[in-house]
């Protein structure tokens, strides 16, 4: 029934856990609006049959129509979108909150190529794996302009920002390849700003998964092409963190310095100096580098510099995944080779 209707609206396949939400949503609307607009067409068609210049005599029908029908003139249609909203509603609310366990994968926008990268792995440009049945988290940022991640068959679309995160999930349900578009005007290769999700059933993804991990190569796709090859991210983000001169205030180790020690922030509610307290989550961190004195956490200098212009997004994702992979539980990320980069720039 659902895959007739589909192939009647020339919708794309479904193959995310959020598709069916969205189509049914999409399928109540279209029916109800046909039943009600065909309804109204005919009556006006009688009317125009009945009435038609000639028939009657004299002067025109005086119309009026009793009260319950004015109201019920009013109340339907609202009642209608009142119905639909409240259904929409719930399904955006389900479809805007990730699952606990999701996997996270960061994905750049950049003229014009789509970028995703694992916390822990590879990276990869034009082309995203992911295993079925496990819920997908992605962080999108944009280096240049904004740009919309889009995967029709998932009813996926969420624009990535130049110098902020925003986040969206989905769960692929079957196995295949997945056309992804850009859905924002970005320039003159917006159109052909393609990629593709790879969706493969968890044991395949395991082993691609591994393989990546012990040989990290570039997979590219019709279209994309890129030099670079990007090293475990919270891994990078130390490289980061030592060049921009952040461990000359912030601590790893839980002492607090000029500020708060990275030492297990990354999901800690720290209270405000302007009273109240934030979660220090990818939001929060993004925001303390681009806008610092925004939200300065309680006993602490408001004296940080911003980091706007002089991070990349794809820098503002690593220090994240740094931060993150620093939790007393945890283990330190292996040290790297920190060259050295000189004084701090003023
Ligand atoms: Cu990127 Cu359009």
């Amino acid at each position: 029934m659902s895959d007739l209707l589909r192939r009647i609206l020339f919708l794309p396949e479904a193959a995310s856990s959020l598709a069916p939400r969205v189509d049914r949503l999409h399928f109540f609307i279209i029916i109800t609006t046909f039943i009600v607009g065909a309804g109204i067409g005919l009556t006006g068609l009688t009317f125009l049959v009945r009435y038609r210049r000639g028939r009657v005599d004299g002067p025109a029908p005086a119309m009026s129509a009793p009260r319950w029908m004015e109201a019920a003139f009013a109340g339907v249609p609202l009642s209608f979108f009142l119905l639909w909203g409240a259904l929409g509603f719930e399904d955006y609310v389900w479809a805007r909150t990730p699952p606990r366990e999701a996997m996270d994968v960061y994905v750049t926008g950049k003229q014009w190529m789509w970028k995703f990268a694992y916390p822990d792995g590879p990276g990869m440009v034009g082309v995203l794996h992911v295993p079925t049945g496990t819920p997908v988290r992605l962080l999108l940022t944009s280096r240049d302009v904004i740009h919309s991640f889009y995967v029709p068959a998932f009813r996926v679309k969420m624009d990535a920002l130049p110098g902020r995160y925003t986040e969206v999930w989905f769960e692929a349900v079957r196995p295949g390849r997945y056309r992804v578009l850009c859905a924002e005007y970005c320039g003159l290769d917006h159109s052909r700003m393609r990629a593709e999700v790879v969706v493969l059933e968890p044991e395949a993804f395991e082993t691609w998964r591994a393989r990546q991990l012990s040989e990290p190569t570039w997979v590219t796709s019709e279209g994309a092409a890129e030099e670079e090859v990007l090293g475990p991210l919270a891994r990078e983000g130390r490289v980061v963190a030592a060049r921009q001169g952040c461990l000359q205030c912030h601590t790893l180790d839980g002492t607090p310095h000029i500020g708060p020690t990275w030492l297990g922030l990354y999901g800690r509610e720290e209270p405000l100096a302007s009273g109240g307290s934030v979660r220090a989550d990818v939001a929060y961190l993004t925001e303390s580098m681009m806008d610092p004195l925004a939200k300065v956490v309680a006993g602490y200098a408001p004296v940080m510099p911003s980091y706007h212009g002089r991070l990349s997004a794809a820098d503002v994702g690593a220090l994240i995944e740094f931060i993150k992979s620093l939790h007393p539980e945890r283990p330190e990320p292996p040290p790297v080779q920190e060259p050295d980069y000189g004084p701090l720039p003023r």
